[in-house]
């Protein structure tokens, strides 16, 4: 029994120092000290010794699982370092590598313009207001008092979705969405994308942007139309700069005009950037139609107002001195982050 006892821890110890991993090492653990372990069941058959030898022989087994237990414990312990050490050999950090650069991103030439815009018209107490870039036919042309056979329907043909649905060409449809809501008085700008069927060049794109403005009130004339548009011009050009309204036609204002601020470039003696002429064009503008007030619902008999558009791009092309369109949708950042 005894000789058979030193058996089981030789080889425990054998198969102990053999285990080079930690599922070995448990397998062997188990298969020893386990319930149904070789040192248990040698433990059970102490019923078939003497009595008067089983003290001694309980006190070898004591021993030996206390041997067994031990050596397991250190077997493990190495092992474990060992897993470490490879483990953080494995993940070792080259503190020499060059950092992973984080890309901020910039602000787009529109977005600041807009930005600009913005803070200008509402320092002057304008709401900003947006409406759909998918328009009903009759809020992007009839509305506006340009009827089914307009000739201002072709400049500004869209992309349909059906009969009556299409791509906005311009933001003056927000003009009639707000109108029609009721409350007056209104002073409002609208930015958004409007869409075209232009083919691509340097000035044309598809999808640009525009900001409508529009101003209903009682008593308002072209006097305050003339003197909010030169405030803007101001503003956005500097304070040295002076408009001029050209006269225009446009369907849904009467009187109507194309408005021209001094070149910021020469301050209007003309050069390369005004075409020699010392003016450059900014906007579209005029008194609305009494025709579309009244078809939004408001008495033109009591109110009066003004509107305007401008083209988004235009301002931030001319602010920036961008001289093509397109560099503005390639979002490529060594150009964008010039701004
Ligand atoms: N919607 C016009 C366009 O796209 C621009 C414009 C002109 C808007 C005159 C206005 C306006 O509100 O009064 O060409």
């Amino acid at each position: 029994m005894k000789e058979k006892l030193q058996n089981l821890k030789d080889e425990a110890i054998k198969k102990i120092e053999a285990s080079n991993d930690l599922t070995k090492l448990n397998d062997v653990r188990i298969a020893v000290l386990g319930k149904k372990g070789d040192l248990t069941a040698i433990s059970k058959s102490m019923k078939d010794i003497l009595p008067k030898d089983r003290p001694a022989f309980g006190q070898l087994i004591n021993e030996a699982r206390s041997e067994i237990e031990k050596r397991l414990e250190d077997a493990k312990a190495a092992l474990e370092a060992k897993e470490l050490e490879i483990c953080l050999k494995k993940e070792v950090i080259d503190v020499t590598l060059p950092a992973k650069k984080n890309k901020l991103g910039h602000k787009h030439p529109n977005t600041i313009a807009l930005e600009e815009v913005e803070r200008i018209f509402v320092g002057m107490g304008y709401e900003v207001v947006e409406g759909p870039e998918v328009e009903l036919d009759y809020y992007n042309f009839e509305a506006l008092n340009i009827p089914e056979n307009h000739p201002a329907k072709d400049e500004q043909d869209t992309f349909y979705i059906n009969d009556n649905i299409l791509l906005r060409t311009q933001t003056s449809p927000v003009q009639v969405r707000q109108m029609e809501k009721g409350k007056l008085p209104i002073r409002m700008i609208a930015p958004g994308r409007v869409f075209r069927s232009d083919e691509v060049d340097a000035t044309h794109s598809p999808s640009f942007h525009q900001i409508e403005g529009l101003v209903i009130d009682k008593h308002i004339t072209f006097a305050d139309l003339k003197g909010t548009l030169a405030e803007f011009a101001r503003e956005l050009f500097g304070e040295e700069t002076k408009v001029k309204f050209r006269p225009h036609h446009f369907p849904f204002t009467e009187p109507s005009a194309e408005v021209d601020v001094t070149c910021f470039k020469c301050g209007g003696t003309g050069c390369r950037f005004c075409k020699g002429s010392g003016w450059i064009e900014i906007l579209g503008c005029g008194m609305v139609h009494p025709r579309v007030l009244r078809m939004s619902g408001i008495d033109p008999e009591e109110y009066s107002g003004f509107a305007f558009g401008v083209g988004l791009e235009r301002i931030a092309l001319l602010k920036y001195e961008i001289d093509d369109m397109r560099l503005l949708y390639e979002n490529d950042d060594r150009f964008l982050k010039q701004f």
